[in-house]
């Protein structure tokens, strides 16, 4: 009898045939595979495939396993598919398996979309016309076409965050929003603490883009400002991105099927873009202003109610235009955890991350934190690149925190100007004594602010006031001499370049 074995891809496939006791593998795939577990399939699979020895044409082999029906077809002396009822999935014999990597080396195949055409024309045939009509690839490209929720996917958006994939869907209401469902993690899927970050996100979205007059009127009173500022505030509800629904069943993902018909989501407004993408066509002196008024004073409205967000960068600001006008808009609050009533941080962009935070492992975050980030992000948009004094000082305490070197490709981009290089130098030797000396990332920036702080002088120093000063006032490694939080440097700094 075949000894039957189980591939989920086409590596692992190749591993198994190679071996001597293994005449059958199977790749499978999606709602298949949790089918095929039942594994009292075997002895079919066998029988099928002696009788296709004998005989030399195709067989055909309808399955009613326990969770449905499958067919299965040998050919001269190899099985060379398998059909579920509901499902993807390809069932192979040592020569097959030939054809198919033939086909994905030329490129015309990817591991799911076997091009059946290919293989011997009788069999081909009747595979096509086996060929499940509902069968649906993985996600996202899977997602679209379902409802979800009462959403219903039309378009993948972005693919390109860390964690989450952005669908464009339409709403019970007609409007076309996004859907921003967390990314499977490689060898871990999607669970507690993927549904337990987008829940968090999405609900300090909410409260920041929904607080009320009164309690922010409130707020404000009790740390100093005035009522003005809170009218003024109010209006940054805006510059928020709004979220509509937020669908995280507790559950477990692990089942392919789980994750493609009912995953977790949330929904919110649908921006025309990201900073990225809108710094190519806007003039900076605008961008400047828009981001400090904007950004800033959605920053703000979040630290007054006591919400910070610790990951600001281009990807996360997102702008929708208005009547012609640049409307930016705060979103991606992954950052925000709060475990025990503490934030939690621990996702660091080295070009803006706060350098203190980074030392520290994430451990202790202060809102003035989020403010150093804000006033990174200004600089870059003034200037048109990230301030290299932080990028480079980030780098290397990541590296001796991970004890492995920055990547070759970013120090060249942050070596390409003169400048810089020097202070890169300066900083690496630092570092490189420090992990000699065994010293922590908090003793080798003890050693580096006065470097730094020379460092963001002379960068700022081309910088028109009142924004040279904003940016110093912020951009210190002195914790005691930054602006509290967002309100502080919104009130004192960035109202005046709005
Ligand atoms: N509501 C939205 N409208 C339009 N584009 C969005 C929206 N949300 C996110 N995007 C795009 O998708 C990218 C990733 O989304 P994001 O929320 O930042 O997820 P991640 O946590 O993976 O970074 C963003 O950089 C942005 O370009
Ligand atoms: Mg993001």
């Amino acid at each position: 009898m075949a000894k039957l074995r189980v591939a989920a891809n086409i590596d692992k496939l190749s591993e198994l045939l190679s071996q001597q006791d293994v005449e059958l593998a199977m790749l499978i795939h999606g709602r298949l595979k949790n089918r095929l577990r039942a594994g009292d399939f075997r002895d079919l699979a066998g029988k099928l495939l002696e009788e296709a020895r004998e005989e030399d044409k195709l067989v055909r082999v309808k399955v009613t396993g326990p969770g449905g029906e499958y067919r299965l077809y040998a050919y001269k002396g190899m099985i060379v598919g398998a059909v579920g009822e509901t499902s993807e999935g390809v069932l192979l014999g040592p020569k097959a398996l030939q054809v198919l990597e033939d086909l994905r080396e030329a490129g015309v195949i990817d591991i799911w979309e076997v091009d059946i055409s290919a293989l011997p024309g009788e069999v081909a045939e009747a595979l096509g016309a086996a060929r499940p009509s509902e069968a649906r690839p993985p996600p996202p490209r899977g997602w679209i076409g379902l409802e979800l929720g009462g959403f219903r996917v039309v378009a993948i958006h972005s693919e390109k965050g860390a964690l989450n994939y952005i669908l464009r869907a339409e709403a019970p209401w007609g409007e076309v929003v996004a859907l921003k469902i967390p990314k499977l993690q490689p060898g871990r899927g999607v669970g507690g603490l993927e549904v337990y970050r987008l829940v968090s996100e999405a609900q300090a979205m909410a409260r920041v883009a929904t607080v009320d007059r009164r309690l922010l009127e409130r707020y404000l009173d009790l740390m100093g400002y005035t009522r003005d500022l809170a009218s003024t505030l109010e209006r940054r509800r805006d510059n928020v991105v709004r979220v509509y629904a937020i669908h995280a069943p507790l559950r477990s993902y692990e089942r392919a099927e789980d994750y493609l018909y009912r995953p977790p989501f949330a929904a919110m407004e649908l921006a025309d873009g990201d900073l990225l993408e809108l710094e190519r066509g806007e003039a900076r002196d605008e961008l400047v202003s828009a981001l400090a008024g904007q950004v800033g004073g959605a920053l703000a409205l979040a630290h007054a109610i006591g919400i910070g967000h610790f990951d600001l960068k281009p990807a996360n600001i997102l702008y929708k235009r208005v009547d012609g006008a640049v409307m930016l808009k705060l979103s991606d609050f992954t950052g925000y955890n709060r475990v025990d009533g503490r934030f939690v941080v621990n996702l660091f962009t080295p070009e803006y991350s706060d350098p203190l935070l980074i030392a520290a492992r994430g451990r202790g975050v202060r809102l003035d934190s989020d403010v150093f980030n804000l006033a990174a992000l200004l600089y870059r948009v003034a200037r048109g690149a990230p301030c290299y004094c932080i990028w480079a000082l980030n780098l290397y305490l990541l590296s001796l925190i991970t004890n492995r070197p920055p990547p070759d490709q970013v120090l060249r981009l942050l070596t390409s100007r003169g400048e810089a290089a020097r202070y890169v130098e300066e900083v690496r030797n630092a570092v490189t004594l420090a992990m000699r000396e065994r010293l922590g990332a908090s003793a080798v920036l003890d050693r580096l602010r006065a470097r730094y702080e020379e460092c963001i002088r002379s960068n700022t120093s081309r910088l028109r006031e009142p924004l040279r000063s904003a940016l110093r006032r912020a951009l210190t490694l002195n914790q005691r001499a930054r602006p509290r939080d967002a309100v502080d440097f919104y009130a004192r700094n960035l109202l005046s370049l709005a």
